[in-house]
């Protein structure tokens, strides 16, 4: 059987097949263009966005929209969603079996998707989506190929807000981000 968008987000919004449907608030659903070429993955839900379903609308959201600004992207050209669905309580990393859980929701959305540029925010959506040993500091930026994507990772926006140098080292990243955008329209990928 083949799943739509809708039939995801109901199946996403009264999920309970991990413990933290009983400690979200709401469960944050991907979010953006249904036809974007670029999907970006990060590991799980906020505070703030477990108050409002919607995924990077805290302070990580205005960091990420700082950069996209800054690339001339706008969040409409992306999808973005999170490994986890549900907000861990106290922002802890993501359970392997709370990973394992959610994954078929991210299996779906990008089934549906089709993106042709994957960017994982952060350490744990690289390690779960590139390779389990994957390194941020020494491998943000580089480029991976999978059937017909291209999957790269650079820091998540909240490092950003611990550490404002690393803001022009992704924004750099997103750069090339948008130059590999380009490069597959030229290729006629896109
Ligand atoms: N951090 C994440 O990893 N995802 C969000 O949606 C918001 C903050």
């Amino acid at each position: 059987m083949q799943y739509t968008w809708k039939d995801i987000e109901q199946h996403v919004a009264c999920c309970t097949q991990c413990p933290l449907s009983r400690t979200r608030q709401l469960p944050v659903m991907g979010r953006g263009g249904r036809k974007a070429d670029i999907m970006l993955i990060a590991e799980a839900p906020g505070a703030e966005e477990d108050r409002q379903g919607k995924p990077f609308v805290g302070r990580s959201g205005q960091v990420l929209d700082g950069i996209l600004h800054g690339c001339g992207l706008t969040r409409e050209e992306l999808y973005i969603t999170n490994i986890l669905k549900c907000h861990p309580p106290g922002n802890r990393d993501p359970k392997e079996e709370e990973k394992e859980a959610c994954f078929p929701y991210l299996k779906y959305e990008t089934f549906l998707l089709k993106p042709k540029i994957i960017v994982c925010l952060g350490r744990v959506a690289a390690q779960r989506i590139i390779s389990p040993d994957f390194k941020i500091t020494r491998q943000h930026g580089a480029w991976t190929y999978r059937k017909n994507c291209a999957l790269t990772a650079t820091y998540h926006p909240s490092a950003i807000l611990r550490d404002p140098s690393k803001f022009d080292v992704v924004k750099e990243d997103f750069f090339r981000i948008v130059k590999k955008r380009e490069e597959c329209r030229g290729r006629g990928v896109l």
